[in-house]
């Protein structure tokens, strides 16, 4: 028979393969209403425009046709479920195929380019294994206020030069270097993103750790990313890694599109004298790169010990407008938001 409790028992046999369960035991049925030979519910699904939705769809009306026949009139509606990052509009991976081209000080005056476009931004540091954030934004010991909120724990970001920062080394003792498994990683990273109120954002930048692990996957199999930006170095040689970073996000599983290459360290410049470019890595490489990839590119960082010092001392350079490292993190910003 035809009723709510009958289909509510029909849907159970509706798996969501992703994540193992039916749409029932995962809480993905709401609004049921059956009313003579009408079935209709929403499906509440992690992204509203993912093409996956319908197999689930036509599933569940296969499955209810199978059990209650055929001139059945179902509507299923899907509805993106309200998480913690629903409000956020771009999430953008800055990523790099191999450690130390400067992904974490590209993030953080990328961040901070962004705010001064009026922009509100958000910053994550997902590098498990060398957290920055907490570094290059002078936040010390300080830890984000977390609370009680439905038996679940819930984080306030740490707000620091108009920024929402969460950084995995705000959890971790940086006198005691975790070895981190995979799975570990993964649900740190789960936590920063969905466990945190993060409002608002036009910008979640996520500075990533090196390489293509599981935090990549991670990131670009879970989450609604709109983008990554790569930085490389000049030197010709780190062009496989360059390529390596950018075919994993065009996997055909991933499909995360490459806002562009950004060149750091492209060549030396004395602070003073901001005219004198010292090419001594090689010219132009970044642009070759960019073009060997079809993707655009984005600028180019000066080597400069102003940027080293002032991570060090947690007040990004990028804060002084009027440096010239600020107009590039200015014109990267800008051409982001263009896209
Ligand atoms: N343009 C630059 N000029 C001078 N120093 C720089 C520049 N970019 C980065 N550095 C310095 O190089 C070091 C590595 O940079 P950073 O930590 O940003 O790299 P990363 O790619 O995030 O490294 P990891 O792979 O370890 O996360 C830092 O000490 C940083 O201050
Ligand atoms: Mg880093």
């Amino acid at each position: 028979m035809l009723n709510k409790e009958n289909v509510l028992e029909v849907l159970k046999d509706v798996i969501y393969f992703p994540k193992g369960d039916n749409i029932i035991a995962l809480n993905m049925v709401d609004n049921l209403m059956v009313k003579d030979n009408a079935i209709r519910f929403d499906l509440i699904m992690e992204h509203a425009n993912d093409p996956k939705n319908d197999i689930l769809v036509n599933g569940a009306k296969r499955t209810l046709t199978e059990v209650f026949g055929e001139g059945l009139d179902i509507e299923i509606k899907v509805v993106e479920e309200k998480t913690a990052l629903s409000k956020v509009k771009h999430i953008i991976a800055v990523a790099s195929g191999k450690g130390g081209v400067g992904k974490s000080t590209v993030a953080a005056n990328l961040a901070i380019a962004l705010a001064r476009a009026n922009q509100r931004v958000g910053l994550i540091d997902a590098d498990i294994y060398g957290p920055s954030v907490p570094i290059m934004f002078g936040l010390g010991n300080e830890q984000p206020a977390a609370f009680e909120k439905d038996g679940k724990t819930v984080m306030l970001p740490i707000e620091k030069y108009g920024i929402k920062l969460m950084s995995i080394g705000s959890f971790v003792d940086p006198e005691r270097p975790l070895i981190w498994r995979g799975p570990m990683a993964t649900s740190a990273l789960n936590q920063l993103m969905n466990d945190t109120l993060w409002g608002e954002l036009d910008w979640m930048v996520v500075d990533m750790p090196p390489g293509t692990g599981d935090i990549q996957l991670t990131l670009a199999q879970q989450y609604n990313v709109s983008g990554a930006i790569i930085v490389t170095t000049p030197q010709k040689v780190a062009f496989a890694d360059v390529l390596r970073a950018a075919m994993m996000f065009k996997e055909e599983a991933l499909q995360i599109p490459l806002y562009g290459l950004v060149e750091n360290m492209a060549y030396f410049t004395p602070y003073d004298l901001p005219n004198n470019k010292y090419y001594i890595f090689g010219r132009e490489t970044g642009k070759q790169f960019a073009e060997k990839l079809g993707v655009p590119f984005l600028g180019q960082i000066p080597i400069t010990e102003k940027i080293a010092e002032s991570g060090d001392a947690g007040i990004p350079l990028a804060l002084d407008a009027d440096s010239p490292v600020s107009k590039a993190f200015d014109q990267i910003a800008q051409s982001i938001i263009n896209v």
